[in-house]
Parts: structure tokens; sequence; C-alpha cells
């Protein structure tokens, strides 16, 4: 179950909120270990970031007639209500076969559904997102995020054009699961910096 249930963005301090999460719910998935390093690197530069799994939110495809008998499913109600309460979304996907997974889609379809008295889009309209991919190949899911990219942006959410791909993803991280190629750990930490600097300046950023 969500620890969110706020619909409100923002901290009581009026900070903003990030939602950090993998497109893959593998156990020793690359692109997690990329989400936990992003995390960090928010957390690094003072935002209220929460690291999230997509496999607390195990959810069907999406169904008509399911959402017509009974409403979202726990799990998809729970995740969006996750995304709701932040501001921002730091998504780091795989690709799979030049796009982003299916888990990435159904989790964003069911999100995107609305609940009455809410307004259309309104878990995405007026966000941001950046996005990241690790491939063990070496275009690093470049070619995903394009897709993924495309999307986010035709429901409303700004995307940052700073992205970051991490080629040869196997040789990317240490046992404990930290990068340890200088230049992946510099673009993530770019990244968590303009993602800040985009809360902040949203005008300036986009
Ligand atoms: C169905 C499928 C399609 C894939 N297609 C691509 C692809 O187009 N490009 C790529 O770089 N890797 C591709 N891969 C390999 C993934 O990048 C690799 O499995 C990666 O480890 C998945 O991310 P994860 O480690 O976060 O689970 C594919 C894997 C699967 C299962």
């Amino acid at each position: 179950m969500s620890r969110y249930t706020a619909y409100a963005t923002g901290n009581s301090d009026g900070s903003p909120r990030i939602l950090v999460f993998a497109g893959s719910t593998r156990a020793d998935s690359l692109n997690r270990k990329l989400a936990r390093a992003t995390a960090e690197a928010l957390q690094r530069t003072g935002l209220q970031t929460t690291l999230a799994d997509l496999r607390d939110y195990p959810m069907p495809i999406y169904d008509g007639d399911l959402e017509l008998a009974e409403g979202l499913p726990p799990h998809a109600k729970a995740f969006k209500e996750l995304l709701r309460s932040h501001d921002a979304f730091v998504i780091a996907s795989p690709e799979y076969n030049g796009s982003f997974p299916a888990l990435v889609k159904n989790a964003i379809d069911w999100a995107s559904r609305p609940e009455p008295g809410e307004k259309h889009l309104a878990t995405f309209r007026g966000k941001t997102a950046a996005l990241l991919s690790a491939s063990p190949g070496p275009g690093g899911g470049q070619r995903g995020l394009r897709h993924l990219r495309e999307l986010l942006e035709m429901i409303g959410v700004t995307v940052l054009s700073t992205q970051v791909t991490v080629p040869r993803a196997i040789e990317a991280f240490d046992s404990d699961g930290r990068l340890v190629r200088t230049a992946d750990i510099d673009a993530v930490s770019r990244l968590a910096s303009d993602v800040g600097q985009a809360l902040t300046a949203p005008a300036a950023a986009a």
C-alpha cells in the first residue's frame, strides 16, 4: 500500500518532491541501480527525493472492463497517488526492442485514468521529468528514451533535455551497485543539478 495519500505536491515548506523509479522489476536490474544512484545524487543536492520500486506495485495490464467494474486496481491506484504527490519524476528505463518496456507504459496508462472529480491527466500535467537508461549494449538505451519522452510530453509533462544513458552497463556498477565510471557519475550529478534548477526556475530550464 502506498505511504502517500495526499494529492498535494510539495512539502509543508513548499519545496518540491521528486519521485525516482526504474522501469524494471528484475532483481539485478541495471536500471534500478541507476535509479538508486540518481536518487542519491538528488538527495546530495538537497532535493526531497523518494525512491520507489515498481515491484511494490504489481498491476494487471490495463483493461477497460476491469476499470469499469472495479475502478483502478489497488496497486495502480497506489502508484498513481505516489505520482500525484510528487512534482517531478526521474525514470531510469531499460530499452526493449528500441522502445521502453510495457511495464512503464502500463503504469503510466493506469495512472492517466481520471477518477471521479479529477481533472484530465491531473497526475501528469505541469509536472517535470528527467530520463535515464542503462543497457548492456553500446547504445545505453537511448532509443527507448525517445519514445518515453514523446509519451510523457503528450500527457503534459515537461521532459528535461538533459538525459543520461549508461552503455555497457554490466561494467558500470561495482558489487554494491554503485556507479564506477567517472563519466557516468558526472552525468548523473549533472542531471540531478538540472532537475533542481528546473524545479526552482522552471521557465529557464525547460
Ligand atoms: C524484450 C527485450 C528486448 C530488449 N531490447 C533491447 C534493445 O532494444 N536495446 C538494448 O540496448 N537492450 C535491449 N534489451 C536488453 C536490456 O537492455 C537488458 O536486459 C537490461 O539489462 C534490462 O534492464 P534491467 O537490467 O534494468 O532489467 C532487451 C531485453 C529484453 C528482455
